[in-house]
């Protein structure tokens, strides 16, 4: 990774790094959001499936409720912004649990945390550092492995992220979902988010939103789409066509070497041997 664009195109805040589409002005005032109580939050670590989980709490509305940007993208009007909308909310984010506005934690505002194996996360995310401008250049991906690892990316490390929320996960305003499950039987996902907001939908409406919700059939709706940056879902880009890449489980064999294999295993039973989930 090139140290000038690094510098140009990142910089840190609370020990994570963000991008300088994320201005520091904002999340130094990010404590101060007003939160509504039927507010959901959608958080991720990037490159988990959001947009996936997006598109389907979208479709399962069905009424007038607003995805918003990312809290943490942009600058200090933002906050502004997102007060203005007469809306019901849907708020994605990466931030993880210690940085979230303190009001969407006092209000108990529902929030759904989707993960996915870190391995498939990064190499998804090294794909998004190639593609995307509004990251660093990394140059191989053993380079990018080692950041990956050292949580030395933008949003910090995977580990500390996920513990972060995990630490919650008895709380009956969150609720975890694995990228995993969503592939394995998506319309068992979607009633169970369905269960959690409160959403009376029928087996019929599900199919659809299934069926409408494909990879294949998101991938070519963004092809015909213009990007605007109020479309997408991550706070790292406002091109939608940088998200939907290969959408499949276990890409990692393709790019792990048997020695990345084990040196990742170990970091991951070090840092989540106290972790139930
Ligand atoms: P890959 O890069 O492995 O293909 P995020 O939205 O958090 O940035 O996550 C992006 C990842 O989710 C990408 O993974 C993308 O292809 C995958 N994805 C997006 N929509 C999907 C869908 N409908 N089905 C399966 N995977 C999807």
């Amino acid at each position: 990774m090139s140290n000038s664009s690094e510098a140009e195109l990142l910089h840190t805040f609370k020990g994570i790094p963000f991008t300088t589409r994320s201005s520091p002005e904002l999340l130094k005032s990010l404590d101060t959001f007003k939160a509504r109580e039927d507010d959901v939050l959608l958080v991720s670590y990037p490159k988990s499936g959001t947009h996936w989980l997006a598109g389907v709490i979208t479709k399962l509305y069905m009424t007038q409720v607003t995805v918003t940007s990312p809290i943490e993208f942009g600058d200090i009007s933002r906050l502004e912004e997102l007060n203005k909308l007469s809306s019901k909310r849907i708020i994605p984010t990466h931030l993880d649990y210690n940085m979230l506005p303190p009001n969407f934690k006092n209000k108990k505002c529902k929030m759904i945390y989707i993960s996915r194996n870190p391995k498939d996360t990064a190499v998804s995310m090294f794909h998004y550092y190639r593609d995307n401008p509004n990251l660093p250049t990394v140059d191989t991906w053993t380079a990018f492995f080692d950041l990956f690892l050292k949580g030395n990316v933008v949003c910090g490390s995977w580990f500390d992220h996920f513990l972060s929320w995990a630490e919650h996960e008895d709380e009956k305003n969150i609720l975890f979902l694995f990228y995993e499950d969503m592939k394995k039987d998506l319309p068992k996902v979607v009633k169970e988010i369905a269960l959690f907001l409160g959403l009376n939908v029928s087996d019929n409406d599900i199919q659809d939103i299934c069926k409408k919700s494909s990879f294949s059939e998101m991938k070519n709706d963004t092809e015909k789409e213009n990007s605007d940056p109020n479309h997408t879902v991550c706070a790292l880009t406002s091109n939608r066509k940088l998200i939907f890449r290969k959408g499949a489980v276990g890409d990692w064999k393709n790019y792990f070497t048997p020695k990345q294999n084990i040196r990742f295993q170990e970091t991951f039973n070090e840092k989540m041997k106290l972790n139930k989930m």
